[in-house]
C-alpha cells in the first residue's frame, strides 16, 4: 500500500502530514511512502530526512498521488479551479484520504469526495473517547494554539507581562483574561502564568471552573442553574439562553475593562462562535490593551476582529483575529498531527493482506468517516437515508 504526503498548498499554511518519524513507522508497517519534494520545509523537514526515513520523493504532486492508497493531508485537498494542482481529480477512486477536512466550513467538498470515490475522514469528527486521545488532532493543535496566542498578546503588547520591581520603579504585572477554558484556554491560562501575569477566565461549562482555579487563575461566570447543566455528554459547550448571555455579558464587560489582555477561545462545535466581546466592551477598555481572537475563523469571539489582520480602534485598543495558530509553531504541531494520524490510521492496516481493514461499527471510524463507495455517510452531512444504510 501507498502513502501519499503532499506539500499543503493553502494560503498560511505551515505544517504537514508526516514526520520522519511516522514515515519511519509506516515503512515499519510495511507500507510504501512518498512524500512531495519540499513539503515539510516550513515545518524544518528536509527532503533528505524523509528520504533517510525511507520515503521516497518526488517532485511532482501528481506523481506523489498517483495509485496512492491512502492520502495524509493537513486541511482538505484543492480541488480544480481552486489552486494549481486539483489535488483532489489526481486521487483514484478507493483512496482513503484522512486530514482535517472543515466538512462544516466546505460542505460541497463531501461531495466531491463521494463522486471521486474517495473514503474520506475527517479528522477533528473524532469522537472525545478515551482510545481516541492519541488520535484527537483538535486537543493537539488547540493546545498549540492557546500557546501561540499568548505569545502573540505580549509581542503586540506594549507593556511587560510579570511584575518587575527595579531600581527605577515597578512595573505592575499584566492583566490576562481567558475566554473560553477547553484546550487552547487552558494552555493560554497556563502560558500566561508561567509569564507572570495575574490571570482570570470564564467558560460555561461547570467542569472548567476547577480546572481554572487549579492553574492558577480566577473563575469568572454566571454560576446559575443553566451554568450547572451546560455541558453536553461529549463534553463540549451547548449553545446559551439569551437570558444567560445577557448575564454573562454583564459580567464580562465589568470585568474586561480592567484587562490588558483578553484571550478568546471559546467555540461551539459545528455552529457560530458565541459572542463575548462587544464593540461596546471594547470600547471601555484601557489603550494598549490587546485582544487575540483565535475563533476568527468561525465569526469571532469578538465582532470586530478579522481574519489574519490586527485592528486598532479609536480607543487604542489592538485586536488580532488569529485563524491559523498551530501553523504559526509549525515544526511541534506538525510532529502531533504527524503522530494523530499515525495512530489512527496504524490500527486499520492488515500487514498480512497489504490493505486497511476499515470496520465501519467502530465509533471512531462512524465518528470520522463523511464519504464510502461514492456516499456521504456521516449522519452529520447524509440524506437520512444513507446515514441509515451506514
Ligand atoms: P472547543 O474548542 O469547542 O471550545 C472551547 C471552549 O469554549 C470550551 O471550553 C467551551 O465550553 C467554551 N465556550 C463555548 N461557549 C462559551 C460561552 N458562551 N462562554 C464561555 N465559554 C464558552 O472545546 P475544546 O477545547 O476542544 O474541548 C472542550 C472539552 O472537551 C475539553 O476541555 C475536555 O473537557 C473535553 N475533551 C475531552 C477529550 C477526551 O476525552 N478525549 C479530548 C479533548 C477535550
Amino acid at each position: 500500500m501507498k502513502i501519499a504526503i503532499l506539500k499543503e498548498r493553502r494560503a498560511g499554511e505551515r505544517r504537514v502530514a508526516a514526520t520522519p518519524d511516522t514515515v519511519k513507522r509506516f515503512v515499519g508497517l510495511g507500507l510504501e511512502v512518498a512524500v512531495e519534494a519540499g513539503a515539510g520545509l516550513t515545518a524544518a523537514v528536509t527532503d533528505d530526512a524523509y528520504a533517510a526515513a525511507g520515503a521516497t520523493v518526488l517532485d511532482d504532486p501528481r506523481s506523489v498521488l498517483s495509485g496512492a492508497d491512502i492520502v495524509l493531508k493537513v486541511q482538505r485537498p484543492l480541488q480544480a479551479g481552486e489552486g494549481e494542482v486539483d489535488e483532489l481529480g489526481a486521487m483514484k477512486s478507493g483512496a482513503v484520504l484522512i486530514g482535517s477536512l472543515a466538512p462544516y466550513d466546505a460542505p460541497d467538498s463531501l461531495k466531491a469526495y463521494a463522486g471521486a470515490g474517495v473514503t474520506a475522514f475527517a479528522m477533528e469528527l473524532l469522537p472525545r473517547i478515551t482510545r481516541a486521545q492519541s488520535m484527537d488532532v483538535l486537543s493537539s493543535q488547540s493546545n498549540l494554539a492557546g500557546y501561540r496566542a499568548v505569545i502573540e498578546a505580549a509581542a503586540l503588547f506594549g507593556r511587560a507581562m510579570p511584575m518587575m520591581m527595579t531600581a527605577a520603579g515597578t512595573v505592575a504585572p499584566a492583566r490576562v483574561m481567558v475566554m473560553g477554558a477547553g484546550v487552547a484556554g487552558l494552555q493560554a491560562i497556563a502560558t500566561a502564568r508561567r509569564l507572570g501575569a495575574v490571570v482570570s477566565a470564564t467558560d460555561v461549562r461547570p467542569a472548567t471552573k476547577e480546572q481554572v482555579e487549579s492553574l492558577g487563575a480566577s473563575f469568572v461566570a454566571v454560576e446559575d442553574d443553566e451554568f450547572r447543566e451546560a455541558e453536553t455528554a461529549g463534553g463540549y459547550a451547548k449553545p446559551m439562553s439569551e437570558a444567560y448571555q445577557a448575564k454573562q455579558a454583564a459580567l464580562i464587560a465589568e470585568t474586561i475593562q480592567k484587562q490588558d489582555i483578553v484571550i478568546c477561545t471559546a467555540l461551539i462545535p459545528g455552529r457560530p462562535a458565541p459572542v463575548l466581546v462587544t464593540e461596546e466592551m471594547v470600547a471601555t477598555m484601557k489603550p494598549g490593551s490587546v485582544i487575540i481572537d483565535l475563533a476568527v475563523e468561525r465569526g469571532g469571539n469578538c465582532p470586530l476582529s478579522r481574519s489574519g489582520e490586527v485592528v486598532e480602534t479609536a480607543n487604542g485598543v489592538r485586536i488580532a483575529g488569529i485563524g491559523d495558530a498551530p501553523s504559526r509553531v509549525p515544526v511541534d504541531s506538525s510532529a502531533l498531527y504527524a503522530k494523530n494520524l499515525f495512530n489512527f490510521l496504524s490500527p486499520l492496516v492488515d500487514r498480512e493482506a497489504g490493505t486497511l481493514a476499515i470496520d465501519w461499527n467502530d465509533e471512531i471510524i462512524r465518528g470520522t468517516g463523511l464519504t464510502r463507495d461514492g456516499q456521504i455517510v456521516h449522519p452529520a452531512f447524509a440524506p437520512a437515508t444513507a446515514a441509515a444504510a451506514v
